[in-house]
C-alpha cells in the first residue's frame, strides 16, 4: 500500500512524539553537521508569493548540503503572476519534483496546494501559521532549558502567525505562555480553540507589564508583517516594544527570542536584541537544522518506510 503523504502544515496538525523527534533530530544534525544524511538528488521546490531571508536561504543551504536539488520559483518570475492556478500550478510540479515548500498569505490557496499535490507540502508562512519557524524557536529554547515544560513564556505584540504557532506549540509541551497584544491585535478564538483541551495555560493580557512578569522568556515580533502593512498603525503598539524597562520586570536571565526580521526602534530596541540574552542569531542558526529534520522527516529519508 502506498505511504500517506507527509506534510507539514502546522504544529498542531503533528502529533507530539513526531514534533519531539523533529526537534531530537534537528538537534544531533547541528551536533554531528549532517554527515550522514544523503538527500539522493531529490528535489525540493519553493513558491514565493512574498519576500524571504532566512526560510529561502535556509531551505535551499538545507538541501544542498544534503546532496538535494532546490528550483525556486518567485511569483514574479512564473506564470503564476500572470494568473495561472495554483492548482494547475500544483499539478506540473508535482510531476517534476519531490517536494514543495510554500510561502503566501492565505490558507485557503496552501489547502488547494495540498488537494492537488502528489508529493508533500511545508508551509513556509502564511498570514496565519509559521509552523517552521517555531521548530527553530522551541530546538533554540531547548538548547537552553533541561525542559520546556516548566517555563513562562510571554508573546508581546502582534497576535499574528507567529503567534499562532506558539499557541499551537501548546499541544504538544505544558508551557504557561503569556500573549499581550492591544485589544485589537488578539489571536483569533479558532486559533485558542485548536488548543483548548491542552494541560498547560494561555493566558492573554492587555498590559505588557503584567504579562511579561517572572517571565522565562521575552517574544515579540514585527507589528507590520508582510501584506498586512496597512492594517496596523505605530501608534497602536505604544507600550509594546520591549526594550530594557520591560525586560526588567521579567526574570532578571530572561532570553529574548525575534524571528526577524526585526525593526530596531519599533517592536525591539537595539539594546535588547543586540544584549547578551538575545537568542536572535542561534534563533535563525537553527532555522538551517530544523529545516533539514522536517525534509528527512517529510521524505522519510530517516528509514525509508
Ligand atoms: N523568520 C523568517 O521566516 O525570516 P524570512 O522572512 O527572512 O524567511
Ligand atoms: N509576522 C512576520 C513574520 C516574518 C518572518 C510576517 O508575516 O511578516
Amino acid at each position: 500500500m502506498k505511504n500517506k503523504l507527509r506534510h507539514f502544515l502546522d504544529i498542531d496538525l503533528v502529533d507530539t512524539a513526531t514534533v519531539k523527534n523533529l526537534l531530537t533530530l534537528a538537534h544531533n544534525l547541528k551536533k554531528t553537521d549532517n554527515v550522514d544524511i544523503d538527500m539522493e538528488q531529490k528535489i525540493l521546490a519553493m513558491i514565493f508569493e512574498k519576500p524571504s531571508t532566512r526560510t529561502r536561504v535556509s531551505f535551499e543551504i538545507g538541501m544542498k548540503q544534503m546532496n538535494g536539488e532546490v528550483v525556486i520559483l518567485d511569483q514574479n518570475d512564473t506564470q503564476l503572476g500572470r494568473g495561472e492556478s495554483i492548482k494547475d500550478t500544483i499539478k506540473v510540479l508535482s510531476n517534476y519534483v519531490d517536494i514543495i515548500m510554500y510561502r503566501g498569505s492565505s490558507n485557503q490557496r496552501l489547502s488547494e496546494i495540498v488537494k492537488n499535490s502528489t508529493v508533500p507540502i511545508i508551509n513556509g508562512l502564511t498570514d496565519l501559521s509559521h509552523p517552521c519557524q517555531i521548530m527553530a524557536d522551541l530546538m533554540t529554547l531547548e538548547e537552553k532549558f533541561d525542559s520546556l515544560n516548566k517555563l513562562k513564556i510571554c508573546w508581546v505584540g502582534d497576535g499574528n502567525n507567529v503567534c499562532n504557532s506558539w499557541i499551537h506549540a501548546c499541544k504538544h509541551f505544558k508551557f504557561k505562555l503569556n500573549i499581550a497584544t492591544p485589544q485589537n491585535f488578539r489571536p483569533q478564538k479558532k486559533e485558542l480553540k485548536k488548543v483548548t483541551n491542552c494541560e498547560n495555560k494561555i493566558e492573554i493580557f492587555n498590559n505588557p507589564t503584567d504579562a511579561v512578569s517572572g517571565a522565562d522568556v521575552i517574544i515579540t515580533d514585527t507589528w507590520f508583517s508582510m501584506g498586512l502593512e496597512d492594517k496596523n498603525n505605530l501608534s497602536d503598539f505604544e507600550g509594546y516594544q520591549i526594550n530594557k524597562s520591560l525586560m526588567n520586570h521579567a526574570k532578571s536571565n530572561a532570553f529574548f527570542l525575534h524571528c526577524l526580521p526585526a525593526h530596531r526602534g519599533q517592536e525591539v530596541t537595539d539594546e535588547v536584541i543586540d544584549g547578551s540574552n538575545s537568542l536572535v542569531w542561534e534563533e535563525a542558526k537553527n532555522r538551517l537544522f530544523v529545516q533539514k529534520a522536517i525534509l528527512i522527516w517529510c521524505l522519510r529519508m530517516e528509514n525509508k518506510t
